[in-house]
């Protein structure tokens, strides 16, 4: 082979190396991590928002959230059988947050509750799960009235627990369980579910009673 040819080939295989590794960077960037763990300890990965794709999702109330794509998909599939089979209506309540909605919250809280209240409930700006896309808060409606405080929701429990069964069906789990605050770091939240993709691990979570810390750590 002449030089000139050999020259030529090398710079062209080099070249096609270039684009494929420029590709691949742009395809995984776009992949959204359904697993990601998001906690004080565990902040959110730099590059996240080029990472997931927000919709707005309307609600019967007339008001628009903005979610992960298969978030909100998933999340609609589970409004509808719970409304369909259990007679429950969920609504949202709170869904992807910037780190400044998030501020607005924490100092909602503090001024309405106090510091305490807040450090259990309300992640610090910038830490929160709501940041991922991947977090829903709802609230209920029961006999026509909205039920979205924090400890009117924890004392409806059957309405709950028929709302946690069918979690993991459609690739949630209950993000802040009861009895697991040592280990998530917040109060049990009966209405925040985070959505991480997979059926399968939602269902060995719930029915092991699991964070997504443990689950993660095993
Ligand atoms: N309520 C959860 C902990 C948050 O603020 O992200
Ligand atoms: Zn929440």
């Amino acid at each position: 082979m002449k030089k000139f040819k050999k020259i030529f080939i090398a710079t062209l295989v080099f070249a096609c190396i270039i684009t494929l590794t420029a590709c691949g960077n742009d395809d995984s960037k776009l992949k959204t991590d359904y697993m990601v763990l998001v906690n004080k300890e565990s902040t959110l990965p730099e590059d996240w928002e080029e990472r997931i794709e927000l919709v707005d999702v309307y609600t019967g109330l007339d008001q628009t959230y903005q979610v992960e794509k298969k978030t909100a998909e998933a999340y609609a599939k589970l409004r509808e059988d719970l409304f369909e089979n259990d007679h429950v209506i969920i609504e949202l309540d709170s869904t992807y947050r910037t780190v400044a909605k998030q501020q607005e919250i924490w100092d909602e809280f503090e001024k309405k509750y106090g510091l305490d209240y807040t450090k259990k409930y309300v992640a610090v700006p910038g830490t929160s799960e709501h940041h991922t896309g991947l977090a829903v808060d709802v609230k209920i409606v029961k006999e026509g009235k909205i039920i979205d405080e924090n400890d009117d929701m924890t004392a409806e429990k059957e309405i709950f627990a028929k709302v946690h069964a069918k979690l993991a069906k459609y690739g949630f789990i209950l993000r802040y369980p009861v009895g697991k605050e040592d280990i998530t770091g917040y109060g049990s939240e009966v209405w925040h579910f985070r959505y991480i993709d997979s059926p399968d691990i939602a269902k060995e979570i719930m029915d092991n009673n699991l964070t997504l810390e443990e689950y993660l750590q095993k």
